[in-house]
């Protein structure tokens, strides 16, 4: 893919992740779904044996694809309603039905995939498989989705905002913690499979559990590439997971979704899960929008690191030491 140099967007370490674009849902059959990512219009559809993404960008005129149509397992353009086959070859050109179209009469294709209600895109070579998330293939967890939330920021602030613990009592006070619990015991962070975690950190938090009754949790965090995120908060026998993704949609924004995942709660309406999380991404988005600079500091000598930060501190040497440069200096 062409680079857009200055804006990180053409990280390569960035170029070869997954990122989620959409629901599985929402890329309903006979519908082109127009989405943007790293400053890239693709269009989503679905043919019977798989999903697509595609550049949104017909190779004869540059129109936009997703303002086209499904006819069977073709998407035809709206312009001069060129007919590209599922794997993105151009195989009928209405003007000139008797002759073979071109064989560079092609629309440009991602690999795309589905997995946990996602579909995942890939705008390069995967340098990984998908990311794993256990408790979303474990029938005893109720799987939730939700997001997309919008940030004017970069990813790497927003994915750090998820590890770091010491916010929890200030900004989600009443939710997610307690201001006065905002004490952090000293916690323990290593390298995970795909990249750093921590584990047993102990956060007192008002009611963990929908009961009113404040208690002490446990949260574990890793990283599961470098915009794509894990964390579980363990109560007794309960678990509460989650895996976020961030997608860079351009330069200056980005777009986290969440599947949460709940081995307790099952009779919990989804609207009210969804509700809760958003609001605390309401409270978290404040937060980070604001953040100055925009880009990660790297150079641990940037900024101020206590030992309650020490997933964030493991986060950006690991960025650093994959030489991850969207989002960071
Ligand atoms: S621009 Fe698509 S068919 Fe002409
Ligand atoms: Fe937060």
């Amino acid at each position: 893919m062409p680079a857009v140099h200055g804006d990180g967007l053409d990280d390569p370490r960035l170029i070869g992740e997954w990122f989620a674009v959409a629901w599985s849902r929402e890329v309903e059959p006979g519908r082109l779904l127009a989405r943007r990512l790293m400053g890239r219009d693709v269009v989503l559809w679905r043919s019977p044996q798989a999903i697509h993404c595609w550049r949104d960008l017909c190779i004869h005129r540059g129109a936009q694809l997703s303002l086209g149509r499904l006819r069977g397992d073709r998407l035809v353009c709206p312009y001069h309603a060129w007919e590209y086959n599922s794997g993105g070859q151009c195989v009928h050109i209405p003007s000139q039905p008797g002759q073979p179209p071109p064989a560079k009469a092609r629309a440009q294709t991602y690999h795309a995939r589905e997995r946990y209600g996602i579909v995942w895109v890939c705008l390069g070579e995967p340098l990984s498989d998908l990311p794993a998330f256990a408790y979303g293939d474990d029938p005893a967890f109720r799987l939730i989705l939700a997001g997309p939330y919008s940030f004017r920021a970069k990813g790497p602030r927003v994915i750090e905002n998820l590890f770091d613990v010491a916010h929890l009592g200030f900004v989600h006070a009443g939710l997610l913690g307690d201001p006065q619990h905002g004490e952090i015991e000293d916690y323990e962070v290593g390298m995970g499979t795909h990249g750093p975690e921590a584990r047993e950190i102990r956060i007192w938090q008002p009611d963990p559990d929908g009961t009113g009754k404040g208690a002490l949790v446990t949260y574990h965090y890793w990283a599961c590439g470098p915009l794509t995120a894990g964390l579980v908060k363990v109560h007794g026998e309960q678990r509460f997971g989650i895996l976020a993704q961030v997608a860079p949609v351009d330069a200056n924004t980005c777009e986290s979704r969440l599947v949460i995942a709940m081995n307790y709660g099952h009779d919990v309406p989804e609207a009210d899960l969804v509700r809760f999380q958003d609001a605390v991404t309401a409270q978290d988005k404040v937060v980070v929008e604001s953040q100055r600079p925009e880009l990660l500091p790297l150079d641990l000598q940037s900024e101020l690191h206590l030992r309650s930060d020490r997933m964030a501190i493991a986060y950006r040497k690991w960025l650093r030491e994959i030489g991850f440069s969207y989002g960071t200096a």
